[in-house]
């Protein structure tokens, strides 16, 4: 990583006049409900520092995003129109649907055009987000700014007594570091991410009622680890973890948020009127590995300037909350009681998978922390699939970390339990439904999975780290879902034989047994359809001389409709 080191001075200026500097209101981002959402992806500018126009993306606006406000249940639809001059994607991050509607690296929207994906809401109420998941880019745009809230609402959490006005007594809190050039440009790829925002602004108040408030924090940095906490210590509830509300309410001091994971809290401000609390990061109390604590790896393995930006390893105040006087109804009180789990039994585990989390080689000790990093010895490539999980099945993952420096892995499609944690059970925050966990240095850690629903031969789901340089350089694997039972009926339902060869492939695909009138199609890993045609004849062959190396998918459908599906790899 490149460092700014005239950037940090000011950075640190910057940061030793928090209390000083004029405070900003906390934006509330606007919030749109319903069952169908325009998002229009934009670029603009925005101005962060007097005098310099700074270069931002949004959308429905130039620099972040709405909140999405959806119900379980519904059936959505999303007009996603591209107007950056560059292609992106949206990805939902934390919900469950189909691969070609996820919105990672394969459903690129190219500029000018609308993607449209829809679906049903199948989540649990909790708090998830959206942002962009272009290949190598996913830093860039959401350094830029592109980075939402989703609220899923359902019948279950409306029955308990929680605040839940948007923007009154229950606020999304997305807190990012971001660094900005001696130009003020956002800047990736450095560790000068000295600027702290929440929403999208810089030293933020926010007017809260004096009664219990729900905040929904959502760690949407880069990079950067935060263990949260408010000022005094004063205690708050945890409610809720990335993909759902906890069967009872925890009562904590501080909360560790890697990139990507949400929590739900509540905080009690009964009584405390005019008074002034801060929402606080205290770094000083990360263990060493994580990319925010004061150290991450010593000696050769040191990442170089880390130890500058005086945000790592650092306690500071991440919001100001002044508390005003109540709403009209306010709830003053916290339930214990939440939402019964029924967590994944172990003993339904089919299948377990492991995912190495290593340096790329050769190995020197700087590559120990600051990568490029593979998984299971590969760097991402989108023409590959990594992973064939059957549809239905219950998976443990098991993660192990070879390197010295933590990782939030995060998997879409599902969410997981985390099992254990080497040999201790999860901490009270790594409890109850999760789609990121980190993964310390050294440890290995398994969660256990059921993958319903969603089955797609061609269509990949992504795993990754959620440190967003490394998942850019690679730190990312594609695992598709397969419906065994269908492909199979289907292919005997045909009651024909069909001889597929040679399979690795390189100029010719032979196909032969198949009757009159099968449509043939083979889909490349994006989905698009790369050919297609009718036989004529029991036999054909495929030219596939002008594809790129990688996996395709062969459709097989026959007159009556039954339809079979065959992985081909062409070398
Ligand atoms: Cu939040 Cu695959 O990402
Ligand atoms: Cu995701
Ligand atoms: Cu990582």
């Amino acid at each position: 990583m490149n460092f700014l080191r005239l950037n940090i001075t000011l950075g640190l200026l910057i940061f030793a006049t928090w209390s000083t500097v004029a405070q900003n209101p906390l934006t509330i981002p606007p919030a749109l409900t319903g069952t169908n959402f325009n998002l229009t992806i934009q670029s603009g500018t925005t101005t962060f520092y007097s005098g310099y126009n700074t270069p931002t993306y949004g959308i429905n606006g130039v620099w972040m995003a709405p909140t999405l406000i959806i119900n379980k249940g519904d059936s959505v639809t999303f007009n996603v129109t591209n107007n950056l001059p560059v292609n992106t994607t949206i990805h939902w991050h934390g919900l469950h649907l189909p691969s070609k509607w996820d919105g990672g690296p394969h459903q690129i929207i190219t500029p000018t055009s609308t993607w449209s994906p829809r679906f049903k809401v199948m989540n649990d109420a909790a708090t998830y987000w959206y942002h962009p998941h272009g290949d190598m880019k996913t830093e860039l745009h959401v350094t830029k700014g592109i980075a939402g809230m989703i609220i899923v609402k359902d019948v279950a959490e409306a029955a308990l007594t929680l605040p839940r006005t948007y923007g009154v007594d229950d606020f999304p809190i997305i807190v990012q570091s971001k660094a900005f050039d001696v130009l003020k440009q956002l800047a990736i790829a450095t560790e000068d991410d000295s600027t702290i925002m929440v929403n999208g602004t810089m030293y933020p108040y926010l007017n809260a009622p004096a009664q219990v408030i729900r905040m929904r924090l959502l760690n949407g940095s880069t990079m950067r680890t935060y263990l949260f906490g408010f000022s005094g210590n004063i205690p708050f509830k945890l409610i809720g973890t990335d993909d759902g509300l906890l069967d009872t309410a925890t009562t904590l001091t501080r909360i560790r948020l890697s990139p990507g994971e949400r929590a739900e809290i509540l905080v009690n401000l009964t009584g405390m009127q005019s008074q002034t609390v801060y929402l606080k990061n205290y770094g000083a109390e990360l263990p060493n590995g994580i990319h925010g604590a004061a150290i991450v790896a010593t000696g050769a393995a040191a990442i170089q300037d880390y130890n500058l930006n005086p945000l790592n390893g650092g306690n500071y105040n991440i919001l100001q909350l002044n508390v005003v006087a109540q709403t009209s109804s306010p709830v003053t009180t916290t339930p214990t009681t939440l939402i019964a789990q029924t967590p994944i039994n172990p003993a339904t585990a089919q299948k377990v998978r492991r995912i190495l989390l290593e340096p790329q080689p050769p190995v020197d000790s700087s590559k120990m922390t600051e990568g490029p990093f593979l998984m299971n010895g590969k760097s991402f490539d989108m023409t590959v699939i990594n992973d064939t999980v059957k549809l239905g099945q219950t998976e443990i993952w098991e993660l192990i970390n070879k390197t010295l420096i933590a990782h939030p892995f995060h998997i879409h499609d599902v969410f997981f339990n985390v099992l254990n944690i080497n040999v201790n059970p999860p901490s009270l925050s790594d409890r109850g439904k999760k789609d990121v966990v980190l993964v310390m240095p050294g440890d290995t850690l398994r969660f256990i999975s059921k993958f319903e629903d969603f089955a797609d031969p061609v269509v990949p789901f992504m795993y990754h780290c959620h440190l967003l340089h490394h998942e850019d350089e690679g730190m990312m694997g594609s695992f598709v879902v397969i419906d065994s039972t269908t492909s199979i009926k289907g292919y005997a339902n045909m009651n024909i034989s069909v001889n597929i060869y040679p399979n690795p492939a390189h100029d010719e695909l032979h196909v032969e047994g198949l009757n009159k009138n099968t449509t043939i199609q083979l889909y490349d890993v994006f989905g698009r359809e790369v050919y297609k045609a009718q036989s004529i004849q029991d036999k054909t062959t495929i030219s596939l001389a002008n594809l790129v190396a990688g996996n395709y998918v062969l459709q097989l459908t026959d007159a009556n409709g039954e339809r079979t599906v065959i992985k081909i790899n062409k070398e």
